[in-house]
């Protein structure tokens, strides 16, 4: 293949290409990012523990099945310490959100140490830092003489006698725990040791001697470790790194299927996820597991502006899904008008200034100015349903004429509904693929021309959902109950091709495409909802496995280019070389991104229209194609410096090299 770059009838690249979608599935919010280190806090629920997972100490599997659990308060996650008795209680609601409180009992002839300890989601790591402990505490009236000095809280291995950190919140001699009011206390533990594994435990220890014979209750039992720019409630420190080391540009959150509930009480109901932890109620999200609502709508606003994220807000539109699996549930036409009121609410808190009512409730939440805000997606998936043809337009213009600076995204367009809508001139439509690879090889040139050729002039595209799903069949039909041998559980070489050659589809045309976004992205190694994921984790920070899609991605986004090159094929076609020319602004810098999706190598000359200096490269690449990056082998497929690039003379003009084959290559040249 030989092509011709010149310097002249330039496009500017997309600005927010690469992005994160995220939604609570596999555990990825509660349990993920979401930085709290304890499970089931405040006995709303969680999920089971069934086995271990291979190769992770203290971990436990759940199910690979999308688990419905009954929603209810459980003892899950925590144990006794000492001759205890645990149960839980409705007498002593901590708010109308929180009823359901943990009952301490402690014998009148316990010795020693008693108390309570949480086992965290399926382990806790334990490094050196801060952590910040805090629980809310009520007693029944002492039955006996004691009174309290002090209350221990530890980090400590459940494996053996190990204590990591511990501190004290002492109490002046004669004092006790309110018997009339709950009581929040809170501390720091200083921890300066690296715990082996994950398997420890947090503890709130009593000495007997003081406390033998009464009872104690607890709720809202918190422990963060340090996260992501150090905001309290914040978000889990590496995760919230790796999604801004690919190069995130734009977030898209709530969800997904967990925007939109699995009935209509039990939608992401945004106003219920802000506010002190104490009065947010938490829900059974839409995968089958406890949402506590911690991380919510600010915590997320407030990482998109701590990461320099672009946030999508995802409104709920109308319809929710339907735990059996039959259509789905909508509004009515004559009561879209209390949807659309949610929303303009909704974004009121987030953009409004503080004289708004709204605007001066964030405010008094912490966050005085607006968060910026200039994309919105108007529900999720609507071509499922048959009721966006009249909700898409009531919720567009009403938002639109409240806010006509926000760009506004629809979930459906006519291509994959069953029905004609028409998305107007500026707005978005946010598409979703979970193909074959030969799907996305066949794309690449999809969206070349799209508005003239579907009359969507002015509309534009957030390829919000992408991944290559399973591996070529013989009918093309994707198999959504991810058959052995088919199915692809974790990002492949393969997987990274099909979808890399997509993305340079995209990327040669930023006029038409302007967001996209994996999905899903974050999978909690125990909690497996859907695969494969873009980053797969487990409590222990120094698991978590960045995919050969994240690379792909995180390769293209790091190298996007301020502009996109006019590239002649002097010779050859597309297939099995892929290609896309970018430069940096002000011409010093050429990316060449090239993928070769065949299993030989292929001869590649670049010529320049003016002379380059140097040549650098980085490739993704594995002799097999089905290699992914797991727990044992977290780097099979990992980006690496191209070691073969030939000599550069002064005064270059073309280049040649042999792309190796099934490999996704970035070659940067310095102009001049
Ligand atoms: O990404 C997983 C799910 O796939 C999302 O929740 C939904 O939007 C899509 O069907």
């Amino acid at each position: 293949v030989s092509v011709f770059l010149n310097a002249g009838g330039r496009n500017q690249t997309a600005p927010l290409l690469y992005g994160w979608m995220h939604e609570d599935i596999s555990h990825s919010g509660d349990g993920g990012i979401y930085g709290e280190a304890l499970v089931n806090r405040a006995f709303q629920g969680s999920g089971a523990t069934i086995g271990a997972l291979p190769g992770v100490p203290g971990s436990s599997v759940v199910s690979s099945e999308n688990p419905i659990l009954p929603w209810g308060p459980v003892i899950t996650g925590w144990q006794g310490i000492g001759s205890v008795d645990l149960s839980l209680t409705l007498l002593h609601p901590l708010s109308d959100a929180l009823r359901v409180a943990l009952q301490v009992d402690i014998p009148f002839n316990a010795t020693g140490e008693v108390g309570i300890l949480n086992e965290g989601w399926w382990g806790m790591d334990v490094r050196p830092g801060t952590y910040n402990a805090s629980f809310y505490i009520l007693s029944d009236k002492p039955r006996n003489n004691g009174s309290l000095s002090h209350i221990d809280l530890s980090l400590r291995s459940n494996l053996t006698s190990d204590i990591w950190a511990t501190t004290s919140i002492p109490f002046s001699n004669g004092t006790n725990i309110s018997s009339f009011e709950w009581t929040q206390y809170s501390a720091q533990l200083e921890n300066t040791v690296r715990a082996p594994n994950s398997n420890n435990t947090f503890a709130i220890t009593f000495d007997a001697s003081e406390v033998a014979g009464n009872t104690y209750y607890f709720d809202l039992v918190s422990l963060f470790p340090e996260t992501f720019h150090d905001r309290p409630n914040g978000i889990r420190r590496d995760l919230g790194q790796a999604i801004v080391d690919l190069g995130t540009k734009v977030l898209r959150f709530p969800g997904g299927n967990n925007l939109e509930g699995y009935s209509i009480e039990q939608r992401w109901k945004w106003n219920e996820t802000i506010g002190p932890l104490r009065y947010r109620r938490g829900r059974v999200g839409d995968w089958g597991y406890t949402n506590t609502n911690g991380l919510g709508l600010m915590e997320y606003l407030q990482f998109c502006e701590d990461g320099g994220i672009e946030p999508v807000l995802a409104v709920y539109a109308g319809y929710s899904l339907d735990i059996w699996g039959q259509d789905g549930v909508s509004f009515p036409e004559d009561r879209m008008g209390d949807v659309l009121q949610d929303i303009l609410n909704e974004l009121e808190f987030v953009t409004g200034d503080i004289s708004t009512p709204y605007g001066a409730l964030r405010a008094s939440y912490g966050h005085p100015e607006p968060f910026s805000l200039n994309y919105v997606e108007i529900g999720n998936e609507d071509w499922f349903s048959s009721t966006y043809p009249y909700r898409f337009p009531i919720l567009y213009n009403g938002i639109k004429q409240a806010y006509p600076n926000i760009t506004l995204i629809s979930t459906a367009y006519n291509e994959n509904a069953n029905y004609n809508i028409s998305i107007p001139a500026g707005g978005m439509w946010d598409t979703h693929h979970y193909e074959e690879p030969s799907f996305f090889l066949e794309s690449f040139d999809y969206w070349d021309n799209w508005q003239e050729a579907t009359n969507n002039e002015g509309v534009t595209i957030f390829v919000g959902e992408y991944s290559v799903f399973q591996i070529d069949t013989p009918d093309g039909v994707v198999n959504f109950s991810m058959p052995l041998g088919e199915h692809i559980f974790f990002p492949t070489l393969m997987a990274a091709i099909g979808e890399g050659v997509y993305l340079l589809g995209a990327e040669r045309n930023p006029n038409v495409v302007k967001m996209s976004s994996y999905a899903p992205s974050l999978l909690n190694l125990n909690w497996q909802n859907w695969t494969p994921d873009l980053v797969a984790f487990t409590a222990d920070y120094d698991q978590t496995v960045l995919s050969a899609s994240y690379y792909m991605e995180q390769m293209f986004a790091l190298h996007r280019g301020a502009e996109t090159l006019p590239v002649t094929t002097v010779q050859g076609t597309f297939d099995p070389l892929w290609w896309v020319a970018t430069a940096e602004q002000g011409d010093g810098v050429v990316y060449f991104k090239v993928i070769n999706s065949g299993n030989s190598s292929v001869p590649l000359t670049v010529d320049f229209d003016r002379t380059f200096s140097a040549v650098n490269g980085t490739i993704l690449t594995h002799p097999d194609l089905g290699a992914f990056n797991y727990l044992d082998n977290a780097t099979a497929v990992s980006p690496a410096p191209i070691t073969n690039l030939p000599a550069i003379a002064a005064g270059q003009t073309a280049f040649t090299w042999a792309v190796p084959a099934w490999s996704i290559n970035v070659l940067e040249f310095e102009m001049g």
